[in-house]
């Protein structure tokens, strides 16, 4: 503190949404950095379940300023329904802000998405099919629309007009499915601009005045590790970089200014979408991590493929991004399994020759080869949903922790053994 940036240590889903939630209680900023809403972060708090595709963690607290940064691709629709479902709800969003550099994303870029999933077939990404992709190409391509281009009708209009020509072709011509009416995404999304214009900021500005106040600003990580455009799975993996350096560029901040990176880390590992995956458990154990860690997806409801903690993936995370500190979540999960395995290194097999990963492969045709070395440890059979004290832990359950972080070289910082707010061990 006070700049600390949460990011997901593996393929997203390891209850970054959660441990924001908890941070957020003595922060005064949450921003979102990257990603859209294929993210899904889960809170649940004494009003319940909450799950935010695109408004930042921090919003259910009435002191935190909830900020969507310039990296954030925008879907207007979704961040209007979720607004709507926070005033169902009696919560406000006064302090929603969002900055007027994130891009939007638009009806075409999810059917552009959907279009070339079909056509991949069997090699298809298994994305969430909400337009990430395409509206980060467009963001590249410079054809994007803006945020603060919902400011000024004639301009919204006439980016419109070029990007509509260009993705009606596209969509009509390569994919053979029909475009969209330009008539319609304008009336729509003039709607949209007179919904969210009072939110719209230069964040980039407020982030610095936060912290020159000195006030305590969380950086909240969508996605993980493994699913970074440059250094995940590719090319199984999202569009934007999850990794804790993106914090400075979405969020419009140099890098001298983060103090923190807290990398969340689920007790076992799991992954939604296509792409090698070396400690996956398919059968019953993989059954056990699906029920009992209820492992559906929180966005589309996919069924989440389980595996084993990869202790590999983890200190490829801790180069990556950094990092000061360790949450561990879903500890709880573990509980009841007469042994738990860890993997401490890949084997590859190459024309006969055998050899051993430490390090995560520098090559995807070599990790999509390699074989888990698994380490077997002794489980617990309590459960330990009700433990808040470490010392009160089974001492299976201490041990394994004081294993990641022996082998991390990262302090456990928060441990979480259920999805409530006040469900962690005090560390
Ligand atoms: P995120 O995308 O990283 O924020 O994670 P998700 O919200 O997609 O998925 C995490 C799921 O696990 C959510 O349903 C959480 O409510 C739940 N969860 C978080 N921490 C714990 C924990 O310590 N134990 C259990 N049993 N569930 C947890
Ligand atoms: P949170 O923030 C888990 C996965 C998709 C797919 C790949 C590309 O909740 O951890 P995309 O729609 O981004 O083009 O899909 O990335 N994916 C996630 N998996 N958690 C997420 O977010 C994800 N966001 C994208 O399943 O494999
Ligand atoms: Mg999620």
């Amino acid at each position: 503190m006070p700049a600390t940036v949460v990011v997901g240590t593996q393929w997203g889903d390891e209850g970054k949404g959660r441990i924001i939630d908890n941070l957020a209680e003595k922060s005064q900023m949450v921003v979102r950095f990257q990603g859209g809403n294929n993210a899904g972060h889960t809170i649940v708090n004494e009003q319940g379940e909450f799950k935010f595709h695109i408004i930042p963690s921090g919003i259910l607290y009435p002191h935190v300023t909830a900020v969507i940064g310039n990296g954030v691709v925008v879907d207007p629709r979704v961040l209007c329904e979720e607004l709507d479902t926070l005033r169902d709800r009696g919560v406000s969003f006064d302090n929603l802000r969002l900055s007027g550099n994130a891009h939007l994303i638009m009806p075409y870029h999810i059917l552009l998405d959907s279009a070339h999933e079909t056509q991949l077939g069997k090699r298809k990404i298994g994305t969430t099919k909400r337009g990430i992709g395409p509206a980060y190409t467009d963001k590249a391509a410079r054809l994007g629309i803006r945020v603060q281009d919902l400011l000024d009708k004639k301009i919204l209009r006439q980016k419109l007009d070029t990007a509509i020509g260009e993705k009606n072709d596209l969509l009509e011509k390569v994919y053979n499915s029909p475009g969209v009416d330009r008539f319609e995404v304008m009336e729509q999304y003039a709607e949209y601009a007179d919904r969210l214009s009072p939110y719209i900021a230069d964040t980039s500005l407020l982030i610095d005045k936060a912290l020159k106040r000195g006030e305590e600003v969380l950086f909240e990580g969508a996605q993980g590790c493994l699913l970074d455009i440059d250094h995940g799975t590719y090319p199984f993996v999202t569009s934007s970089n999850p990794i804790a350096g993106a914090a400075c560029v979405g969020g419009g901040v140099g890098p001298t200014k983060i103090n923190d990176v807290m990398g969340v880390c689920k007790a076992y590992t799991t992954r939604v979408g296509e792409g090698p995956f070396p400690t996956e458990l398919t059968g019953e154990l993989g059954d056990h991590f699906v029920n009992k860690g209820m492992e559906y997806g929180t966005t589309t409801g996919r069924k989440r493929r389980c595996g084993w903690l990869d202790l590999v993936i983890l200190n490829y995370a801790v180069r990556l991004n950094g990092l000061t500190g360790l949450a561990i979540t879903k500890l709880d999960v573990l509980s009841g399994l007469d042994q738990i395995n860890v993997c401490s290194m890949y084997e590859y097999d190459h024309d006969g020759v055998q050899e051993n990963y430490i390090d995560f492969p520098p090559h995807q045709s070599i990790f999509y080869h390699c074989q888990p070395v698994l380490q077997s440890l002794p489980g617990w059979k309590a459960d330990i949903s009700g433990v808040r004290k470490l010392a009160d832990l089974p001492v299976e359950a201490r041990d394994y922790l004081e294993l990641i972080s022996e082998e991390a070289g990262v302090p456990v910082k928060m441990v979480s053994v259920g999805p409530g707010r006040d469900e962690l061990v005090e560390v």
